[in-house]
């Protein structure tokens, strides 16, 4: 069916139309004094209202309940009970069930109305109905793919509690979307700046059907953070030219350790490159604009919109992208939508599965998978297991954190989600496949992004690949990372982590493991790069890790 996402502020008035409201999560507590609210008066309009974890929270206080904070976190898979109640939103799904959580207060009491349906070990009030009313409110994600029956909760309240109908047809966004392009572009033409991945080469594609080949330029910019053998492929694509900027970016780069100066650099470099080719190819008159493959998780993760908390920096969000954004002269085709949508837009459009099925890349290519550190520590040994004293970004509670990593010494996912709910101050858990020497003896060194750093992960990269490739794995996994990290000994200073994940749009993901045999494979191979001490294994799921490591 038809939904709009809208600004929590949005009078009562506004939404009167609306079948049911969803009010989402964010990581405020309702307590704080900037705290996002509703207005109350949706309560009063006769619409049923759906709260999602801090929409939970939300409901909870302006309806006469209580939201304290909890006693210890809870991020990731959790076990939900939920009572077998007749209600037209939980009837029918009642049991012990997975969900995904990620909160820290917790409603204390349900406001009068509302009997409590669902709790967890870590969580009292997990779900909350007052059927007559049509208001029901659950702490856990539904909405995320890691809570696997959340697309039905969804579908009750949209079906059962608000009467919708499945009448929303996908088949219709093509034209939609074609019409939105020739809108935006007028008569103007596009320069688009392709990366390989799945997002620029759609919004490349659905450009050229929308405007006509002649009207569409692709340039490719290899900024030498690129992966083994990607300007090939890129160029297979057709129709583009390749702009060499490997020194620039490097210089540019050198000596810098902190990762979100790491994402600003990338991206001011981008905008001087694109403003270098747009001169030389006399491209600075009105009749050019810039085409760009942002997606909606892009626009989330970087606060783009109104109350979503800033997690990190993209690197097609920055300032200089931000001025031509303001002037109009940028088309974004895909900003409103997630990565699978994506690839099915390019299935109509009837793009590659080579090109489509791809594993996604960063923008900031290997820049944000080689890890620096500012300074030299040894790791720490604690009663749960070792402190890696890097500083790896992660997301918890929907806010961004740099917090150093756990080593233990099992690869025990059950293990890993304990421990980083139990532990203030750690995002991330790792535990060694095969080392050199042993995790303990190992220390962090003060490093930048090098050549020769680049270079030993680029090598790792491509045998993880082939590997992977070769055992049809990268088929099983959504996502797979390799990243090196400032771990290792005197005479092999890195070490390299395998971060293989499943997820479907990238805004959540689980750590998955791979069979011995190509854990052992992989080992093999890589530890033979000259430098690398070690090969660890992620067993972090995100929240409350991001899946790249920054
Ligand atoms: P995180 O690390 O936030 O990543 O869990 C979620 C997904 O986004 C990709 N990613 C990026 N893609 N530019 C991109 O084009 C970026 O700056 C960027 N940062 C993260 C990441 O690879 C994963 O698929």
């Amino acid at each position: 069916m038809y939904a709009e996402v809208r600004a929590s502020e949005t009078p009562a008035a506004e939404l009167a139309a609306a079948k049911g409201i969803i009010i989402s999560g964010g990581p405020s507590s309702v307590y704080d004094a900037e705290s996002p609210t509703v207005d109350p008066a949706i309560f009063s309009l006769g619409i049923p209202v759906l709260g999602i974890c801090y929409g939970q929270q939300l409901m909870a206080h302006l309806l006469g309940g209580e939201v304290r904070p909890g006693q210890k976190g809870e991020y990731g898979l959790a076990m939900l009970d939920l009572a077998d109640t007749g209600d037209p939103l939980f009837g029918g799904l009642g049991g012990t069930q997975q969900v995904w959580m990620s909160h820290r207060d917790v409603v204390g009491r349900a406001p009068l109305g509302f009997s409590v349906t669902g709790r967890t070990d870590t969580c009292e009030i997990a779900a909350i109905a007052d059927p007559k009313r049509g208001f029901y409110a659950v702490q856990f994600h539904l909405e995320v793919v890691h809570t696997p029956r959340g697309k039905e909760y969804l579908a009750n309240f949209a079906f059962r509690v608000c009467g919708c109908v499945p009448d929303w047809d996908p088949r219709n966004r093509l034209p939609m979307l074609e019409q939105e392009i020739r809108e935006c572009v007028g008569d103007r033409s596009v320069f688009f700046f392709v990366s390989g991945g799945v997002d620029s080469s759609v919004a490349f594609a659905l450009c050229t059907r929308a405007l006509g080949v002649e009207r569409v330029r692709g340039v490719y910019v290899d900024t030498g953070l690129m992966r083994e053998g990607e300007t090939d492929f890129v160029r297979r694509i057709g129709n583009l030219t390749v702009e060499h900027a490997e020194d620039q970016f490097l210089t540019a780069l050198a000596g810098v350790t902190d990762p979100e100066t790491k994402r600003h650099i990338i991206g001011e470099e981008f905008v001087r490159v694109q403003e270098r080719i747009i001169e030389s190819r006399h491209l600075m008159n009105e009749n050019w604009i810039l085409g760009q493959g942002t997606i909606y998780p892009d626009t989330i993760e970087s606060g783009g919109t109104t109350k979503a908390a800033l997690i990190k920096t993209h690197h097609n969000r920055v300032a200089g992208i931000q001025k031509l954004i303001a002037c109009g002269r940028i088309v974004e085709p895909l900003k409103s939508f997630y990565k699978d949508e994506v690839r099915e837009v390019g299935r109509e459009l009837g793009l590659s599965s080579e090109l489509l099925d791809r594993h996604p890349f960063p923008g900031p290519g290997l820049a944000i998978r080689c890890l620096c550190s500012e300074f030299d520590a040894p790791v720490r040994a604690t009663a749960e297991g070792l402190i890696v004293p890097v500083h790896s970004v992660g997301v918890q509670g929907d806010s961004r954190t740099y917090a150093p990593v756990l080593a233990i010494d099992a690869l025990d996912h059950t293990r890993a989600t304990e421990l980083i709910n139990a532990i203030a101050g750690v995002n991330r858990v790792i535990a060694p496949v095969e080392t050199a020497a042993p995790t303990f003896e190992m220390q962090v060194r003060a490093c930048s992004l090098t050549e020769e750093r680049l270079r030993r992960l680029r090598r790792a990269d491509v045998i993880v690949r082939r590997l992977s490739h070769a055992s049809g794995y990268d088929h099983q996994v959504w996502q797979f990372p390799v990243i090196l990290i400032p771990l290792g000994t005197q005479n092999a200073p890195d070490s390299v982590v395998l971060r293989p994940v499943d997820s479907v749009d990238g805004m959540t993901a689980q750590s998955v493991l791979m069979d011995a045999e190509l854990r052992r494979a992989i080992c093999a191979e890589v530890l033979q790069i000259d430098g690398v001490a070690g090969v660890f294994y992620d067993l972090t799921h995100k929240p409350p890790g991001t899946i790249e490591w920054e």
